[in-house]
């Protein structure tokens, strides 16, 4: 009876010894964790501050974030990414417009519009695709300064092209409707091709 009210040697002794296992994972995993933590608040970090010196912070933010692990601390992969983001933003808008134009119940004057601003965004698309190749291949350009003078000169073509968009506004008449879909989407877009162009104004080389 009395043997029976003691704890039992065997399993105290695998307590004890898992508690010990417990113990050793902790230690060994918890120093990688938080390293890992420390590195991924330093690439959100990162990140967060080279949207501040941008025109849209919050947007740039937003955007750019879910690229963390990719861009790390890296200013060009950073850039890369917003060219990447923003090609495939004017690419929908394309696609948009283009289902736009084929709507029932527009004026000849929203088609005109619409076909011009699709255009627009056409150019655009051609100018950050050639900042994408150029920046692609700086790495094996003899001519580094010359390349990214290029680039921003391209980019802010495509800054131009798409504000010429919503300047076919105002001097003709638009469907609300046409104008509030052609607005949202190019004005999103634009903001987008902005952001790259600070990010790209901001890389030293
Ligand atoms: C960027 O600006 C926001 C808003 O002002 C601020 O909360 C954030 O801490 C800034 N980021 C960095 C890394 O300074
Ligand atoms: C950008 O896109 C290219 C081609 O699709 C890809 O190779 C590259 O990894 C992308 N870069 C970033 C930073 O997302
Ligand atoms: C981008 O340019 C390359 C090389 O000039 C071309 O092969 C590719 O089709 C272009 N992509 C787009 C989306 O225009």
């Amino acid at each position: 009876m009395e043997a029976h009210s003691l704890p039992n040697p065997c399993s105290f002794h695998v307590l004890t010894f898992l508690f010990t296992i417990l113990l050793f994972i902790s230690h060994h995993t918890q120093p990688v964790s938080a390293s890992t933590t420390t590195t991924n608040q330093a690439n959100t970090n990162f990140i967060s501050a080279a949207c501040n010196t941008t025109t849209y912070p919050p947007l740039c933010f937003k955007t750019f974030s879910p690229y963390a692990a990719v861009v790390q601390t890296n200013p060009w992969k950073l850039s890369n990414a917003a060219l990447n983001v923003t090609l495939r933003a004017a690419k929908s808008t394309s696609t948009l417009l283009s289902k736009l134009a084929l709507q029932n119940g527009l004026t000849p004057r929203d088609v005109a519009v619409i076909k011009a601003c699709i255009e627009n965004i056409k150019s655009s698309i051609d100018e950050l695709n050639q900042s994408i190749q150029a920046m692609g291949a700086l790495g094996s350009s003899s001519d580094k300064l010359f390349q990214m003078d290029s680039i921003k000169t391209w980019m802010s073509a495509a800054i131009t092209d798409e504000t010429t968009c919503t300047d076919g506004f105002y001097d003709s008449i638009v469907s609300p409707s046409v104008k509030n879909t052609i607005s949202k989407s190019v004005l999103n877009f634009n903001r987008l091709t902005s952001i790259a162009l600070a990010l790209i104004n901001h890389l030293v080389y």
